[in-house]
């Protein structure tokens, strides 16, 4: 597994190691921690370094690889716009070496974490995986891109993959992996409240409910399971589809999630209003409908799952 010690992997990799599989773990711990991964091997690497592709062979064929869960990347939205080279450099180089060493080797199974932000600015509230995607940002783009190298590499030497768009992740299976990074909307409420700010809402004047951007956020659990049932449906050979929105397929506006943190916290802290942010699609939800017809596959956990199991883990770290 690729950044398997990041967020979202070591979730993944706890599963694995609760059903008694062998994970190897590749990253390097740029934003991922090796305590977050328990006693699964551990290969410092740079997927996107010149000599990454005969490291990774030696790798995949010493530990008898079966099958690949790549979750590494570069993913700060900003970020990618101001070094948009260097996220090609990243996202796709790293990813071009891992699926060379995979041809190599013959190893012909991958779960790749693709995102919503492969969408970009859909006219739809509740979005297809058909849909035409146009993603507004370089971070978006090497996703599309990404999703586009498996496809290629299907068609080329017989990849099987599934690419998994994950909509807002968010919530902890256990108090030991929260969401550290400051970049999504529930640990920068977290953070603001932590040091006695009030959190800012960018654009109140939406076309929604209560004004307010709506998105479907998915506990980071249910996502994890989403990547064991994707490998078991990688052994399969009716299948139809390789790509799969994971989403809960309900959405929640950004009050209502600072509402729930307000009970679950229990602290009645004041909101910042401030203007639209360019690039913010009103509403962004899944379609959940193929996910769940073919993989049989749905959500479990809902908003105040999500929003009591971060503040455990957060008030953990503590
Ligand atoms: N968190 C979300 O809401 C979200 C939504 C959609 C998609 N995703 C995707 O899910 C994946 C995991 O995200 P996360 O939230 O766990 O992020 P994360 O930063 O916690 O995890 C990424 C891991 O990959 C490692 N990594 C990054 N670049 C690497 C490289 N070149 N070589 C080796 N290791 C590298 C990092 O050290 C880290 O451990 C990413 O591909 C991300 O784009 C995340």
């Amino acid at each position: 597994m690729t950044g398997g010690a990041g967020y979202i992997g070591s979730h993944v990799v706890r599963l694995l190691q609760q059903q008694g599989q062998d994970v190897v773990v590749i990253d390097d711990l740029s934003s991922g921690s090796q305590q977050r991964i328990g006693s699964a091997k551990l290969v410092a690497l740079d997927l996107a370094a010149e000599t990454a592709t005969q490291k990774l062979v030696a790798l995949i064929e010493a530990e008898s690889v079966e099958a690949v869960i790549h979750l590494a990347a570069r993913k700060q939205v900003g970020e990618s716009v101001s070094k948009p080279e260097w996220y090609f450099e990243q996202n796709i180089g790293g990813m071009a070496h891992l699926l060379e060493a995979m041809r190599l080797t013959k190893v012909n199974k991958m779960v790749f974490s693709s995102s919503a932000a492969t969408y970009g600015m859909p006219d739809t509230d509740f979005v297809k995986e058909d849909f035409d995607c146009k993603p507004i940002n370089p971070y978006g783009q090497t996703k599309l891109i990404g999703e586009w190298m498996t496809a290629n590499a299907e068609r080329a030497w017989g990849l099987r993959a599934v690419n998994l768009r994950y909509f807002n992740v968010a919530g902890a299976g256990w108090p030991d992996l929260a969401d550290t990074a400051k970049m999504n909307l529930v640990p920068i409420v977290f953070d603001a409240l932590a040091s006695g700010k009030a959190p800012a809402v960018f654009g109140t004047d939406y076309d929604t409910a209560d004004g307010s951007c709506v998105r479907d956020y998915v506990h980071v659990l249910d996502l994890a399971e989403a990547h064991l049932t994707s490998l078991d449906y990688l052994a399969r050979d009716d299948r139809k589809h390789s790509t799969f929105n994971v989403g809960t397929g309900v959405g929640a506006s950004v009050l209502q999630v600072l509402n729930e943190i307000k009970r679950v916290s229990k602290i009645d802290f004041e909101v910042e209003m401030q203007p639209r942010r360019p690039g913010d699609p009103p509403y962004l939800c899944a379609d959940v409908s193929r996910i769940k017809s073919e993989l049989d596959w749905s959500a479990k956990r809902g908003l105040a799952e999500i929003i009591e199991s971060a503040w455990n883990a957060r008030s953990a770290a503590n």
